[in-house]
């Protein structure tokens, strides 16, 4: 058990409390610290899931940590070999994760601060949105290298895309393989040439305007949900996308998964956080994974990196 490592996640909402509960499920973990400014909150879901052990027979302790404005209570993420930050506001009806970009610059680069500070030596998970900024923006504030942090958006849209896949041509899940890089909005860039069911190509098994409406429902995939609940956003595929890359980082097996990460020549594509396959370990990012792309995925990936890259400068000033 003493190898048994600790992770924090930062905010207690929908998001963080699902991501703690699947992290402790996986009994794979010594502690799960949860936090939050909410008084009470966290410590109540941490009791909550705690009484679950005996039940789901897992023996990850989870421990809830109300924060203050000044960093109080952030001693007890010490030690954290991960930090997954959900902190943030979720959309509404109607908006766009840009919309959220003001707000919720604020309360990640306070977040960030308290990281750098009692988690030095943490990787970092980064979930809350616009996501390719704020992820910019953790590794601004902390300044720990770019790949210790990690943002999650293409484990959630290729899982999107692989349900809206075996939905449409009635075959289990476990058959569908895809693929989405570039930015988590606008910009996604899910990759048709690399989807296939059972080995065959996808494009041998539906026309090319079949596939279109599958890529456009996976683009709009978090906003089909955001208008259904009308109260927030989407969290138990998010979570599950956040919980998977921190069992990859903790097992250090070198797992490649859809992630947000630094690219650095990848594609002809340097200096910007965006979404691509990488490799991940205890280290983070261990390395970037090329794959290759039709002429007309390739120049919208490049595509969505400048529109990232664009978006990513202006966040050091908020
Ligand atoms: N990357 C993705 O794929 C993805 C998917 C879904 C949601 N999200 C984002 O995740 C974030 C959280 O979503 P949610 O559904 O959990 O929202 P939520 O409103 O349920 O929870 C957010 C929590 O953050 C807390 N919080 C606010 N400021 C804080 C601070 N300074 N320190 C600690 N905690 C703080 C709030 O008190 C609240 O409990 C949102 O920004 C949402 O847009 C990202």
């Amino acid at each position: 058990m003493g190898t048994r490592k600790k992770i924090t996640v930062v905010g207690a909402g929908f998001y963080g409390s699902t991501t703690a509960q699947r992290l402790a499920e996986y009994d794979i973990f010594d502690t799960v610290v949860l936090t939050d400014i909410i008084e009470g909150k966290p410590a109540g879901l941490a009791l909550d899931l705690n009484q679950s052990r005996p039940i789901e027979g897992f023996e990850t302790k989870v421990v809830g940590v109300t924060t203050g404005p000044n960093g109080e209570g952030y001693e007890a993420i010490e030690g954290s070999d991960i930090v997954v930050i959900t902190a943030g506001l979720p959309r509404k009806p109607g908006m766009s994760r840009m919309d959220l970009l003001e707000v919720n610059a604020k309360i990640v680069r306070q977040v960030s601060e308290n990281v750098a500070k009692y988690a030095p030596n943490a990787v970092v998970i980064v979930v809350s949105n616009p996501l390719d900024e704020m992820t910019a923006l953790t590794q601004q504030v902390t300044q720990f290298p770019r790949h210790r942090i990690v943002g999650q958006a293409g484990m959630l849209d290729t899982a999107r895309f692989t349900n809206n896949v075996a939905e449409a041509l009635a075959v289990p899940v476990a058959s569908v393989k895809t693929l989405t890089l570039g930015s988590h909005g606008d910009t996604m860039v899910p990759v048709p040439s690399r989807c296939t069911v059972n080995g065959t190509p996808l494009t041998d098994l539906l026309p090319a305007d079949k596939i279109e409406e599958l890529v456009v429902r996976t683009r709009n995939g978090g906003a089909e949900v955001v208008a259904l609940l009308k109260t927030g956003s989407a969290f138990y595929a998010p979570s599950a996308a956040a919980a998977r890359m921190a069992k990859a980082i903790a097992e250090d097996a070198g797992a490649v998964l859809p992630v947000c990460a630094w690219v650095d020549g990848q594609y002809g594509i340097s200096g910007v956080y965006l979404g691509v396959e990488a490799e991940l370990g205890a280290t983070g990012v261990r390395r970037v994974v090329e794959t290759p792309l039709t002429e007309a995925e390739l120049a919208a990936l490049k595509e969505a990196a400048e529109a990232v890259r664009a978006k990513q400068s202006e966040v050091a000033n908020l």
